[in-house]
């Protein structure tokens, strides 16, 4: 019982502190986010002595998305992003375009022949879960797929970058402080299919993304991809 009574004081708050954070300006948000852990400290040392930290929970929620992303978010498969290293806010937004139902998400096949994606690993997710996951992959590092790549293309990409999406995607898509998925170094493959799926609406962008994104030829869209594949080593 007394579990059970502290276990939704726990959720309720989680929800409120959640809905009151998406609707915050980025800056406000980081500022939400760092009251939110100062809460989950003082709770966790009412708790000490019977749940397990933080961080042990996210190594434990991460040997599952192991399976696709790869150790520590480093994925060896070349149609599964690598997340290592995305910030906290980058994730969290990710796993929630899912759950809102702004991205499709497609149908992977386990060694084991289990079929699972991304929908239904986000909502297997607790509250929890998914704050001890988003703070695992924050504190991995980002490390380039080093693929080969057309030098040329990049460098008009890297110029097209600049003009149209650094704004948001800054330093060539580098940069984790963005807040948004890092793309320097992320598997060619993966992002090919992604440019894909936005072109066709499989995955919704915000309105003032598609303003930059809609003025794209092809040829500039392949030339952004070489230049994520460089990883900005051209
Ligand atoms: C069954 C395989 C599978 C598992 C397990 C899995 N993922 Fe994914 N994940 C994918 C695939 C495939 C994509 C990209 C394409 C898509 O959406 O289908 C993806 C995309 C993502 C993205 C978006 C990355 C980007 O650059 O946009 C994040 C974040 C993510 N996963 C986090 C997680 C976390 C956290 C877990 C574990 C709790 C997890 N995934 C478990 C297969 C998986
Ligand atoms: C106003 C800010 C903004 C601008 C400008 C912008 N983007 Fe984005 N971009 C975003 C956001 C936010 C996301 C995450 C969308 C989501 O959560 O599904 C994103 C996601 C992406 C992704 C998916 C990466 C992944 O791993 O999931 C790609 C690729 C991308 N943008 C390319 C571009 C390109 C190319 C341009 C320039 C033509 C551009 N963006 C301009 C905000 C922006």
């Amino acid at each position: 019982m007394g579990l059970q009574a502290n276990e939704s004081v726990w959720k309720g708050w989680w929800w409120l502190s959640l809905n009151f954070m998406w609707r915050l300006e980025r800056q406000s948000k980081l500022l939400a986010i760092l009251a939110f852990f100062g809460g989950i400290a003082l709770a966790q040392g009412d708790e000490q002595a019977t749940e397990p930290s933080i961080a042990e929970a996210g190594e434990r929620v991460a040997s599952q998305c192991a399976e696709c992303h790869g150790e520590g978010g480093r994925s060896q498969t070349r149609d599964v992003p690598s997340i290592a290293g995305f910030s906290m806010l980058a994730t969290m937004e990710l796993l929630d375009t899912y759950r809102r139902g702004l991205r499709e998400a497609r149908t992977v096949e386990l060694p084991d022949g289990t079929k699972t994606d991304m929908v239904e690993v986000v909502d297997s997710l607790s509250n929890a879960d998914e704050w001890a996951v988003v703070i695992y992959y924050a504190n991995q590092q980002w490390q380039p797929h080093e693929q080969p790549f057309d030098a040329d293309l990049a460098r008009q990409g890297a110029e097209i970058h600049a003009e149209k999406c650094d704004r948001c995607h800054y330093d060539g898509g580098r940069d984790p402080e963005s807040d948004l998925p890092i793309s320097a170094g992320q598997w060619r493959e993966y992002l090919v299919a992604e440019f894909d799926n936005f072109d066709s609406g499989r995955r919704a962008m915000s309105d003032k993304m598609r303003e930059k994104y809609d003025t794209l030829s092809a040829a500039e869209k392949r030339a952004i991809i070489e230049l994520y594949v460089s990883a900005g080593e051209y």
